[in-house]
Protein backbone atom coordinates (compact mmCIF):
# COMPACT_ATOMS: atom_id res chain seq x y z
CA UNK A 1 0.00 0.00 0.00
CA UNK A 2 1.09 3.15 -1.23
CA UNK A 3 0.68 7.01 0.48
CA UNK A 4 0.48 10.32 -1.03
CA UNK A 5 0.44 13.71 -0.23
CA UNK A 6 -1.54 16.34 -1.71
CA UNK A 7 -0.75 19.67 -1.00
CA UNK A 8 -3.22 23.06 -1.82
CA UNK A 9 -2.27 23.45 -5.32
CA UNK A 10 -1.92 26.81 -7.42
CA UNK A 11 -4.54 26.33 -10.20
CA UNK A 12 -5.06 23.58 -12.86
CA UNK A 13 -4.22 24.42 -16.45
CA UNK A 14 -4.26 22.69 -19.80
CA UNK A 15 -5.98 19.66 -21.80
CA UNK A 16 -5.55 16.25 -20.89
CA UNK A 17 -7.63 13.33 -22.45
CA UNK A 18 -8.66 11.27 -19.26
CA UNK A 19 -8.37 7.94 -19.79
CA UNK A 20 -10.61 5.63 -21.60
CA UNK A 21 -13.86 4.56 -20.32
CA UNK A 22 -14.17 1.33 -18.00
CA UNK A 23 -17.40 0.33 -18.40
CA UNK A 24 -17.10 0.64 -22.22
CA UNK A 25 -14.09 -1.28 -22.41
CA UNK A 26 -14.87 -4.20 -20.24
CA UNK A 27 -18.01 -4.90 -22.72
CA UNK A 28 -15.74 -4.09 -25.67
CA UNK A 29 -13.78 -7.28 -24.34
CA UNK A 30 -16.37 -9.56 -23.39
CA UNK A 31 -18.38 -8.95 -26.66
CA UNK A 32 -15.72 -8.91 -28.72
CA UNK A 33 -14.48 -12.34 -27.36
CA UNK A 34 -18.18 -13.60 -28.02
CA UNK A 35 -17.71 -12.52 -31.36
CA UNK A 36 -16.59 -14.30 -34.48
CA UNK A 37 -13.24 -13.09 -36.11
CA UNK A 38 -11.36 -10.01 -34.92
CA UNK A 39 -12.42 -7.32 -33.01
CA UNK A 40 -10.26 -4.16 -33.43
CA UNK A 41 -10.60 -2.20 -29.93
CA UNK A 42 -9.10 1.22 -30.16
CA UNK A 43 -8.43 2.88 -26.97
CA UNK A 44 -9.06 0.04 -24.84
CA UNK A 45 -8.32 0.87 -21.10
CA UNK A 46 -5.24 -0.01 -19.99
CA UNK A 47 -6.31 -0.28 -15.66
CA UNK A 48 -6.01 -3.07 -13.10
CA UNK A 49 -10.13 -3.59 -13.74
CA UNK A 50 -10.14 -4.13 -17.50
CA UNK A 51 -6.66 -6.00 -17.20
CA UNK A 52 -8.75 -8.23 -15.69
CA UNK A 53 -11.39 -8.51 -18.26
CA UNK A 54 -8.55 -9.32 -20.87
CA UNK A 55 -7.24 -12.14 -18.88
CA UNK A 56 -10.92 -13.44 -18.34
CA UNK A 57 -11.20 -13.61 -22.06
CA UNK A 58 -8.04 -15.15 -22.75
CA UNK A 59 -8.57 -17.92 -20.10
CA UNK A 60 -12.28 -18.26 -22.34
CA UNK A 61 -10.06 -19.22 -25.33
CA UNK A 62 -9.95 -15.93 -27.14
CA UNK A 63 -6.64 -14.64 -28.24
CA UNK A 64 -5.62 -11.00 -26.76
CA UNK A 65 -3.28 -8.85 -28.95
CA UNK A 66 -1.96 -5.42 -28.52
CA UNK A 67 -0.61 -2.42 -30.34
CA UNK A 68 -0.18 1.38 -30.20
CA UNK A 69 -1.05 3.59 -33.33
CA UNK A 70 0.83 6.57 -33.35
CA UNK A 71 -0.92 9.31 -34.71
CA UNK A 72 1.07 11.31 -37.46
CA UNK A 73 -1.41 13.83 -38.23
CA UNK A 74 -1.14 15.86 -34.68
CA UNK A 75 1.05 18.86 -34.00
CA UNK A 76 3.79 17.90 -33.14
CA UNK A 77 3.30 14.90 -35.01
CA UNK A 78 2.97 11.65 -33.16
CA UNK A 79 2.48 13.99 -30.04
CA UNK A 80 -0.49 11.35 -29.30
CA UNK A 81 -1.03 8.04 -29.42
CA UNK A 82 -3.74 5.03 -28.62
CA UNK A 83 -3.72 1.60 -27.63
CA UNK A 84 -5.88 -0.87 -29.22
CA UNK A 85 -6.13 -4.67 -28.89
CA UNK A 86 -7.07 -6.86 -31.31
CA UNK A 87 -9.19 -9.58 -29.86
CA UNK A 88 -10.17 -13.14 -32.50
CA UNK A 89 -13.37 -14.44 -30.82
CA UNK A 90 -14.32 -17.50 -29.79
CA UNK A 91 -17.86 -17.25 -30.51
CA UNK A 92 -21.14 -17.34 -28.65
CA UNK A 93 -21.43 -20.84 -27.65
CA UNK A 94 -17.77 -21.96 -27.65
CA UNK A 95 -16.34 -20.19 -24.20
CA UNK A 96 -13.15 -22.62 -22.39
CA UNK A 97 -14.00 -23.74 -19.15
CA UNK A 98 -11.24 -22.63 -16.56
CA UNK A 99 -11.50 -20.94 -13.95
CA UNK A 100 -11.73 -17.41 -13.81
CA UNK A 101 -9.82 -14.16 -11.31
CA UNK A 102 -12.02 -11.05 -11.75
CA UNK A 103 -9.37 -9.30 -9.36
CA UNK A 104 -10.86 -6.16 -7.88
CA UNK A 105 -13.64 -6.05 -11.03
CA UNK A 106 -17.36 -6.04 -10.20
CA UNK A 107 -18.14 -5.16 -14.32
CA UNK A 108 -16.96 -8.39 -15.30
CA UNK A 109 -18.19 -10.53 -11.88
CA UNK A 110 -21.73 -9.48 -12.40
CA UNK A 111 -21.57 -9.68 -16.66
CA UNK A 112 -19.75 -12.47 -17.59
CA UNK A 113 -22.03 -14.99 -15.67
CA UNK A 114 -24.93 -13.89 -18.21
CA UNK A 115 -22.77 -15.47 -21.24
CA UNK A 116 -21.46 -18.36 -19.27
CA UNK A 117 -24.63 -19.57 -17.87
CA UNK A 118 -26.16 -20.51 -21.70
CA UNK A 119 -22.79 -22.43 -22.79
CA UNK A 120 -23.99 -25.71 -23.99
CA UNK A 121 -21.61 -27.26 -21.80
CA UNK A 122 -18.71 -26.58 -19.24
CA UNK A 123 -18.38 -24.89 -15.37
CA UNK A 124 -16.76 -21.88 -14.54
CA UNK A 125 -15.89 -20.28 -10.80
CA UNK A 126 -15.72 -16.65 -10.49
CA UNK A 127 -13.80 -15.15 -7.43
CA UNK A 128 -11.82 -12.31 -6.83
CA UNK A 129 -10.17 -10.01 -4.20
CA UNK A 130 -11.61 -9.05 -0.66
CA UNK A 131 -13.66 -6.64 -1.80
CA UNK A 132 -15.41 -8.70 -4.82
CA UNK A 133 -15.90 -11.53 -1.95
CA UNK A 134 -18.06 -9.12 -0.39
CA UNK A 135 -19.79 -7.65 -3.68
CA UNK A 136 -23.56 -9.31 -3.90
CA UNK A 137 -24.10 -11.85 -6.89
CA UNK A 138 -27.90 -13.05 -6.35
CA UNK A 139 -28.87 -9.86 -7.93
CA UNK A 140 -28.31 -11.76 -11.11
CA UNK A 141 -28.68 -15.30 -9.95
CA UNK A 142 -32.08 -14.91 -9.21
CA UNK A 143 -33.36 -13.38 -12.75
CA UNK A 144 -30.25 -16.46 -14.27
CA UNK A 145 -31.75 -18.87 -12.21
CA UNK A 146 -35.59 -17.52 -13.58
CA UNK A 147 -34.30 -18.12 -17.05
CA UNK A 148 -33.09 -21.59 -16.95
CA UNK A 149 -28.70 -21.04 -15.38
CA UNK A 150 -27.25 -23.79 -13.09
CA UNK A 151 -25.55 -21.00 -10.61
CA UNK A 152 -24.60 -21.77 -7.00
CA UNK A 153 -22.33 -18.94 -4.81
CA UNK A 154 -21.34 -18.27 -1.23
CA UNK A 155 -24.26 -17.78 1.29
CA UNK A 156 -25.94 -17.74 -2.13
CA UNK A 157 -25.06 -14.73 -2.57
CA UNK A 158 -21.58 -13.85 -2.43
CA UNK A 159 -18.63 -14.79 -4.31
CA UNK A 160 -16.96 -17.39 -5.48
CA UNK A 161 -19.68 -17.64 -8.04
CA UNK A 162 -20.26 -21.24 -9.71
CA UNK A 163 -21.90 -21.17 -13.46
CA UNK A 164 -22.67 -24.65 -15.41
CA UNK A 165 -23.81 -23.56 -18.93
CA UNK A 166 -28.00 -25.06 -18.69
CA UNK A 167 -30.49 -24.34 -21.57
CA UNK A 168 -32.01 -21.02 -20.97
CA UNK A 169 -35.40 -19.52 -21.96
CA UNK A 170 -36.38 -15.78 -22.34
CA UNK A 171 -38.38 -14.53 -19.33
CA UNK A 172 -39.58 -10.98 -18.96
CA UNK A 173 -37.73 -9.68 -15.84
CA UNK A 174 -38.51 -6.21 -13.82
CA UNK A 175 -35.45 -5.12 -11.84
CA UNK A 176 -36.10 -4.63 -8.16
CA UNK A 177 -32.89 -1.96 -8.82
CA UNK A 178 -31.58 0.18 -11.49
CA UNK A 179 -28.59 -1.43 -13.06
CA UNK A 180 -26.59 -1.74 -15.58
CA UNK A 181 -24.74 -4.69 -14.74
CA UNK A 182 -27.72 -6.61 -13.77
CA UNK A 183 -29.45 -5.96 -17.29
CA UNK A 184 -25.93 -6.12 -19.17
CA UNK A 185 -26.20 -9.82 -17.64
CA UNK A 186 -29.50 -10.58 -19.24
CA UNK A 187 -28.94 -9.24 -22.46
CA UNK A 188 -25.96 -11.45 -22.58
CA UNK A 189 -27.91 -14.80 -21.32
CA UNK A 190 -30.59 -13.17 -23.74
CA UNK A 191 -28.28 -13.66 -26.42
CA UNK A 192 -28.47 -17.51 -25.89
CA UNK A 193 -31.56 -18.08 -24.45
CA UNK A 194 -34.32 -19.35 -26.69
CA UNK A 195 -37.56 -16.75 -27.40
CA UNK A 196 -37.36 -12.87 -26.02
CA UNK A 197 -36.03 -11.60 -23.26
CA UNK A 198 -37.56 -8.24 -21.36
CA UNK A 199 -35.73 -6.79 -18.84
CA UNK A 200 -37.88 -3.98 -17.25
CA UNK A 201 -35.81 -1.07 -15.70
CA UNK A 202 -37.35 0.97 -12.67
CA UNK A 203 -35.10 3.64 -14.04
CA UNK A 204 -32.75 4.38 -17.08
CA UNK A 205 -29.36 3.20 -16.21
CA UNK A 206 -26.31 3.02 -18.71
CA UNK A 207 -27.12 1.95 -22.29
CA UNK A 208 -23.68 0.93 -23.90
CA UNK A 209 -24.51 -2.82 -23.82
CA UNK A 210 -27.73 -2.12 -26.02
CA UNK A 211 -25.30 0.21 -28.31
CA UNK A 212 -22.40 -2.19 -28.59
CA UNK A 213 -24.75 -5.26 -29.10
CA UNK A 214 -27.11 -3.80 -31.86
CA UNK A 215 -23.49 -2.35 -33.17
CA UNK A 216 -22.19 -6.28 -33.29
CA UNK A 217 -25.78 -7.30 -35.10
CA UNK A 218 -27.91 -8.71 -32.65
CA UNK A 219 -31.47 -7.92 -32.57
CA UNK A 220 -31.84 -5.63 -28.97
CA UNK A 221 -34.35 -2.88 -29.04
CA UNK A 222 -36.22 -0.52 -26.49
CA UNK A 223 -39.85 -0.37 -25.66
CA UNK A 224 -40.81 2.31 -23.26
CA UNK A 225 -38.68 1.47 -19.69
CA UNK A 226 -37.93 -2.24 -21.42
CA UNK A 227 -35.20 -3.42 -23.16
CA UNK A 228 -35.67 -6.23 -25.39
CA UNK A 229 -33.11 -8.81 -26.88
CA UNK A 230 -33.51 -11.62 -29.11
CA UNK A 231 -31.01 -14.78 -29.32
CA UNK A 232 -28.29 -14.53 -32.16
CA UNK A 233 -26.32 -16.79 -33.83
CA UNK A 234 -23.49 -15.11 -34.04
CA UNK A 235 -21.99 -11.30 -33.26
CA UNK A 236 -19.51 -9.31 -35.61
CA UNK A 237 -18.32 -6.06 -33.45
CA UNK A 238 -15.47 -5.75 -36.35
CA UNK A 239 -14.10 -2.47 -34.85
CA UNK A 240 -14.93 -0.70 -31.49
CA UNK A 241 -14.00 2.60 -30.32
CA UNK A 242 -13.41 3.42 -26.48
CA UNK A 243 -13.92 7.40 -25.37
CA UNK A 244 -12.36 9.12 -22.61
CA UNK A 245 -14.14 7.88 -19.03
CA UNK A 246 -16.49 10.72 -17.26
CA UNK A 247 -15.80 8.95 -14.51
CA UNK A 248 -12.06 9.50 -14.49
CA UNK A 249 -12.60 13.01 -15.71
CA UNK A 250 -14.96 13.52 -13.22
CA UNK A 251 -12.39 13.92 -10.38
CA UNK A 252 -10.61 16.96 -12.90
CA UNK A 253 -13.96 18.06 -13.36
CA UNK A 254 -14.21 18.89 -9.52
CA UNK A 255 -11.02 20.31 -8.57
CA UNK A 256 -10.62 22.69 -11.78
CA UNK A 257 -14.25 24.00 -10.27
CA UNK A 258 -12.81 24.32 -6.47
CA UNK A 259 -9.28 25.40 -7.25
CA UNK A 260 -9.12 29.29 -8.05
CA UNK A 261 -8.07 30.72 -11.65
CA UNK A 262 -8.47 27.12 -12.76
CA UNK A 263 -8.79 26.39 -16.80
CA UNK A 264 -8.74 22.68 -17.76
CA UNK A 265 -10.13 20.77 -21.10
CA UNK A 266 -10.80 17.42 -21.03
CA UNK A 267 -11.41 15.61 -24.46
CA UNK A 268 -12.95 13.33 -26.00
CA UNK A 269 -15.34 12.10 -23.11
CA UNK A 270 -18.17 10.29 -23.72
CA UNK A 271 -21.34 12.53 -22.46
CA UNK A 272 -23.63 9.33 -23.31
CA UNK A 273 -26.79 11.41 -21.33
CA UNK A 274 -27.19 7.87 -19.22
CA UNK A 275 -23.42 9.07 -17.91
CA UNK A 276 -23.70 13.00 -17.31
CA UNK A 277 -25.76 12.83 -14.21
CA UNK A 278 -22.74 14.93 -12.43
CA UNK A 279 -23.44 17.38 -15.03
CA UNK A 280 -26.81 18.13 -14.72
CA UNK A 281 -25.99 18.34 -10.87
CA UNK A 282 -23.10 20.65 -11.01
CA UNK A 283 -25.02 22.99 -13.19
CA UNK A 284 -27.56 22.95 -10.63
CA UNK A 285 -25.33 23.89 -7.95
CA UNK A 286 -24.18 26.94 -9.92
CA UNK A 287 -20.98 25.78 -12.15
CA UNK A 288 -20.97 25.38 -15.63
CA UNK A 289 -18.90 22.58 -17.83
CA UNK A 290 -18.87 23.65 -21.16
CA UNK A 291 -19.24 20.97 -23.50
CA UNK A 292 -17.21 21.72 -26.86
CA UNK A 293 -16.55 19.68 -29.96
CA UNK A 294 -20.30 17.70 -29.52
CA UNK A 295 -19.92 14.56 -31.79
CA UNK A 296 -20.13 10.97 -32.13
CA UNK A 297 -17.52 8.43 -32.26
CA UNK A 298 -18.19 4.46 -32.30
CA UNK A 299 -21.95 4.70 -31.53
CA UNK A 300 -21.30 7.00 -28.76
CA UNK A 301 -21.46 11.11 -27.85
CA UNK A 302 -18.49 12.14 -26.96
CA UNK A 303 -17.94 16.22 -26.24
CA UNK A 304 -14.80 18.25 -25.06
CA UNK A 305 -15.32 19.80 -21.39
CA UNK A 306 -13.71 23.22 -20.52
CA UNK A 307 -14.46 23.54 -16.59
CA UNK A 308 -13.57 26.58 -14.65
CA UNK A 309 -14.33 27.84 -11.11
CA UNK A 310 -17.44 28.69 -9.98
CA UNK A 311 -19.05 29.22 -6.27
CA UNK A 312 -21.45 26.43 -5.71
CA UNK A 313 -24.61 26.41 -4.21
CA UNK A 314 -25.91 23.49 -2.18
CA UNK A 315 -28.70 20.85 -4.24
CA UNK A 316 -30.56 17.88 -3.88
CA UNK A 317 -29.72 14.98 -5.09
CA UNK A 318 -31.97 11.44 -6.01
CA UNK A 319 -34.50 9.41 -8.14
CA UNK A 320 -33.67 8.99 -11.76
CA UNK A 321 -30.07 11.54 -11.62
CA UNK A 322 -28.95 8.57 -8.84
CA UNK A 323 -27.83 6.18 -11.89
CA UNK A 324 -26.67 8.28 -14.38
CA UNK A 325 -24.03 9.66 -11.69
CA UNK A 326 -23.73 6.50 -9.20
CA UNK A 327 -20.22 6.07 -9.39
CA UNK A 328 -19.91 10.50 -8.91
CA UNK A 329 -22.21 11.17 -6.03
CA UNK A 330 -18.17 10.69 -3.60
CA UNK A 331 -17.52 13.59 -5.58
CA UNK A 332 -20.94 15.49 -5.14
CA UNK A 333 -20.52 15.22 -1.39
CA UNK A 334 -17.17 16.61 -2.05
CA UNK A 335 -18.12 19.76 -3.77
CA UNK A 336 -21.09 20.35 -2.05
CA UNK A 337 -18.42 20.96 1.59
CA UNK A 338 -17.39 23.67 -0.50
CA UNK A 339 -20.94 25.05 -1.77
CA UNK A 340 -23.40 27.32 0.28
CA UNK A 341 -26.19 25.31 2.22
CA UNK A 342 -27.09 21.70 2.56
CA UNK A 343 -26.94 19.37 0.07
CA UNK A 344 -29.30 15.56 0.37
CA UNK A 345 -28.00 12.98 -1.32
CA UNK A 346 -31.03 9.94 -1.36
CA UNK A 347 -31.85 7.03 -3.36
CA UNK A 348 -28.17 6.16 -3.12
CA UNK A 349 -28.57 3.08 -1.26
CA UNK A 350 -26.35 1.46 -4.19
CA UNK A 351 -23.56 3.27 -2.98
CA UNK A 352 -23.53 0.56 0.07
CA UNK A 353 -22.36 -1.94 -2.31
CA UNK A 354 -19.50 -0.80 -4.20
CA UNK A 355 -16.04 -1.07 -4.05
CA UNK A 356 -16.33 0.08 -0.59
CA UNK A 357 -19.50 1.02 1.39
CA UNK A 358 -19.27 4.39 -0.25
CA UNK A 359 -21.82 6.12 2.27
CA UNK A 360 -19.30 4.88 5.10
CA UNK A 361 -16.08 5.65 3.49
CA UNK A 362 -17.17 9.00 2.01
CA UNK A 363 -18.22 10.54 5.06
CA UNK A 364 -15.27 8.67 7.00
CA UNK A 365 -12.84 10.34 4.41
CA UNK A 366 -14.14 13.98 4.60
CA UNK A 367 -15.19 14.41 8.31
CA UNK A 368 -11.69 13.31 8.60
CA UNK A 369 -11.10 16.58 6.85
CA UNK A 370 -13.15 18.88 8.34
CA UNK A 371 -16.38 18.86 6.43
CA UNK A 372 -19.98 18.37 8.27
CA UNK A 373 -21.36 15.52 6.43
CA UNK A 374 -23.68 12.83 8.40
CA UNK A 375 -25.11 9.84 6.69
CA UNK A 376 -27.85 8.09 6.06
CA UNK A 377 -29.70 4.60 5.17
CA UNK A 378 -29.68 5.86 1.60
CA UNK A 379 -27.43 8.72 1.24
CA UNK A 380 -25.78 11.25 2.75
CA UNK A 381 -26.46 15.13 4.11
CA UNK A 382 -23.57 17.63 4.10
CA UNK A 383 -23.55 21.05 5.14
CA UNK A 384 -21.44 23.18 2.93
CA UNK A 385 -18.71 25.37 4.74
CA UNK A 386 -17.37 26.88 2.03
CA UNK A 387 -13.78 24.79 2.18
CA UNK A 388 -12.00 21.58 3.79
CA UNK A 389 -9.64 22.21 6.44
CA UNK A 390 -7.75 18.90 5.03
CA UNK A 391 -6.11 16.10 7.53
CA UNK A 392 -5.42 12.26 6.41
CA UNK A 393 -7.63 9.62 4.85
CA UNK A 394 -7.36 6.38 3.99
CA UNK A 395 -9.16 5.03 0.31
CA UNK A 396 -9.97 1.18 2.10
CA UNK A 397 -8.62 -0.26 -1.52
CA UNK A 398 -11.33 2.06 -3.29
CA UNK A 399 -10.22 3.90 -6.43
CA UNK A 400 -12.82 6.48 -6.54
CA UNK A 401 -11.93 7.24 -2.52
CA UNK A 402 -7.91 7.70 -3.46
CA UNK A 403 -8.52 9.86 -6.15
CA UNK A 404 -11.06 11.98 -4.29
CA UNK A 405 -8.92 12.42 -1.64
CA UNK A 406 -6.28 13.89 -3.85
CA UNK A 407 -8.73 16.57 -5.30
CA UNK A 408 -9.61 17.30 -1.65
CA UNK A 409 -6.33 17.92 -1.17
CA UNK A 410 -5.49 20.52 -3.92
CA UNK A 411 -8.33 22.48 -3.29
CA UNK A 412 -8.10 22.20 1.04
CA UNK A 413 -6.57 24.73 3.78
CA UNK A 414 -3.60 22.38 4.79
CA UNK A 415 -3.41 19.65 1.84
CA UNK A 416 -4.79 15.69 2.52
CA UNK A 417 -2.36 12.38 2.85
CA UNK A 418 -4.13 9.88 1.19
CA UNK A 419 -3.49 5.88 2.52
CA UNK A 420 -3.79 3.55 -0.15
CA UNK A 421 -3.27 5.78 -2.86
CA UNK A 422 -2.18 3.02 -5.48
CA UNK A 423 -6.11 1.58 -5.21
CA UNK A 424 -6.61 4.49 -8.11
CA UNK A 425 -4.51 1.73 -10.73
CA UNK A 426 -7.75 -0.04 -10.68
CA UNK A 427 -9.61 2.50 -12.89
CA UNK A 428 -6.65 5.18 -13.34
CA UNK A 429 -2.87 4.21 -13.25
CA UNK A 430 -1.82 7.50 -14.68
CA UNK A 431 -3.57 9.87 -12.15
CA UNK A 432 -1.11 11.19 -10.27
CA UNK A 433 1.42 11.96 -13.42
CA UNK A 434 -2.03 13.48 -15.35
CA UNK A 435 -2.57 15.55 -12.05
CA UNK A 436 0.92 16.90 -12.15
CA UNK A 437 0.64 17.82 -15.65
CA UNK A 438 -2.36 19.67 -15.27
CA UNK A 439 -0.44 21.24 -12.13
CA UNK A 440 2.69 22.30 -14.54
CA UNK A 441 4.73 20.38 -12.15
C1 LIG B 1 -21.29 -0.23 -14.19
C2 LIG B 1 -22.51 0.05 -13.64
C3 LIG B 1 -22.68 0.66 -12.32
C4 LIG B 1 -21.41 1.35 -11.86
C5 LIG B 1 -20.18 0.51 -12.07
C6 LIG B 1 -20.03 0.15 -13.54
C7 LIG B 1 -21.24 -0.90 -15.51
O1 LIG B 1 -23.04 -0.36 -11.43
O2 LIG B 1 -21.50 1.71 -10.50
O3 LIG B 1 -19.03 1.22 -11.65
O4 LIG B 1 -20.20 -0.86 -16.16
O5 LIG B 1 -22.26 -1.47 -15.89
P1 LIG B 1 -24.58 -0.84 -11.31
O6 LIG B 1 -25.09 -0.98 -12.67
O7 LIG B 1 -24.60 -2.15 -10.60
O8 LIG B 1 -25.24 0.25 -10.53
Amino acid sequence: MTDARFEPSGPLRGSLRPPSDKSISHRAALIAAMGEGETDIEGYLEAADTRSTLNAMRALGAKVSGHVTISASLDPPGSWSTRAKTIEGVGLRRACPSPIDVGNAGTLLRLLPGWLAGQPRGAWTLDGDDSIRRRPVDRIAVPLRQMGADLSAREDRLPPLEVRGAPLRGITYEMPIASAQIKSCLLFAGLLAEGETRIVEPLPSRDHSERMLAAAGADVRREDDAVVIRPAERLEPGRIVVPADISSAAFFIIAALLVERSEVVLEEVNVNPTRTGLLTILERMGAAVEREGEREEGGEPIADLRVRPASLQATEVGGAEIPLAIDELPLVALAACFAEGRTVIRDAEELRRKESDRIETVTAALRALGGKIEPTADGMVIEGTGGLRGGAIESHGDHRIAMLGAVAGLASKEGVEVQGMDAAAVSYPGFESDLSRLLNR
